[in-house]
């Protein structure tokens, strides 16, 4: 019986795409079944119509408040009956109600190499830029479970990147989103399949 999927966006939705591809390739024991942004112009939603995925936006605006947002979207994950919740570019914090729903099947994707250069604050190219800024040597993009803090949770695949000479923050979040792309679906692959055993902090692939 293959996994329901449920991913959670906010943009443009490449890492989405990547899962999608996965799935349609067969890589992932898993049907996609919901894609929820909370922007009303996140191309992740075209993405999901483009591939017949039910696909919806969530306004923590029209919600009133992030309590009311969080249970919106809690009562769509359980309406689809998703057994795995993947943040797929997806900003705001996930309220308390949907992480002990989900423990450990929430996994998020991160660009950078947790413990460094994350935490509230630490997005999109806010992470490229301290990176260069500190002047660190290696970056890349971490996967992990979801918990009730802030890119926290236990790590799942890491997977480093070169920071060269001359890079800006553009040319650093092209070169981390590639691993960004091999990993988030080897991570939802490794779950569909069973393959992740949980021990406290540490993240085991069996
Ligand atoms: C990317 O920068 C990625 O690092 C982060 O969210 C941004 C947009 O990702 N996770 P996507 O193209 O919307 O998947």
């Amino acid at each position: 019986m293959s996994t329901k999927i449920a991913v959670l966006c906010s943009g443009g939705g490449t890492n989405l795409q990547a899962l999608i591809d996965a799935v349609e390739a067969g890589t992932i024991d898993g049907e996609i079944v919901r894609v929820i942004a909370n922007a009303s112009k996140a191309f992740a939603l075209e993405r999901a119509r483009r591939h017949g995925i039910p696909a919806l936006f969530i306004s923590k605006k029209q919600a009133g408040c992030d309590a009311a947002f969080n249970d919106q979207i809690l009562e769509e994950l359980q309406k689809a009956g998703a057994q795995l919740v993947v943040l797929a570019g997806y900003l705001p914090l996930v309220g308390a109600q949907i992480v002990r729903a989900y423990e450990h099947r929430i996994i998020n994707i991160h660009p950078a190499l947790i413990p460094a250069f994350c935490g509230p604050g630490m997005y999109g190219h806010h992470v490229h830029e301290a990176v260069l800024r500190y002047g660190a040597k290696v970056s890349g993009a971490t996967t992990h479970f979801v918990d009730e803090q802030v890119d926290h949770g236990g790590i799942i695949l890491q997977k480093s990147v070169p920071v060269l000479e001359g890079d800006t923050p553009d040319t650093l979040a092209a070169r981390v989103l590639t691993v960004e792309h091999e990993i988030l679906p080897e991570s939802v692959r490794l779950f569909c399949a069973g393959k992740l055993g949980v021990d406290g902090r540490r993240v085991h692939v069996l």
